[in-house]
């Protein structure tokens, strides 16, 4: 005897549960295969991917920005670091505060050039008005 009609079958529920969110990074364009429970910062640090960050991960630098380009549904309600960092308005996130529940397509920016350390300090900038 199998399922009612109205009901899925125990394979697609089977399937359904043991599906993993898949996190498409852009513009790379990789997909990532995340464990239920990986932020998008680790996922991506995982292949390689370099994502900005002077707090490693932990919430506290809000250089991790991520753009949401499909998927938000996927993701848990900003929380107290996104809203101070990021505010509410537009669809950027933290990707170290974001573990999604679903498949999204996040876009990361190039982070910023790393300093070297002893290296020499910046050029000067000229002198706006001639001196005088
Ligand atoms: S890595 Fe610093 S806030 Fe996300």
């Amino acid at each position: 005897m199998g399922a009612p009609a109205n009901l899925p079958s125990e394979a697609s529920v089977c399937q359904r549960s043991l599906s993993v969110p898949k996190i498409t990074v852009l513009p790379q364009n990789q997909v990532i295969d995340a464990a239920p429970g990986t932020t998008v910062f680790a996922a991506a640090r995982g292949i390689g991917i370099d994502v900005d960050t002077a707090c490693g991960g932990k919430g506290t630098c809000g250089l991790c920005r991520v753009k949401i380009i499909s998927g938000a549904e996927q993701l848990p309600p900003a929380g107290f670091e996104e809203k101070k960092f990021i505010g509410t308005a537009g669809n950027l996130r933290l990707s170290c505060r974001i573990a999604p529940i679903g498949d999204i397509t996040v876009d990361v920016p190039k982070p910023r050039p790393k300093k070297k350390p002893g290296g020499p300090p910046p050029p000067a900038s000229p002198p706006s008005s001639p001196i005088r």
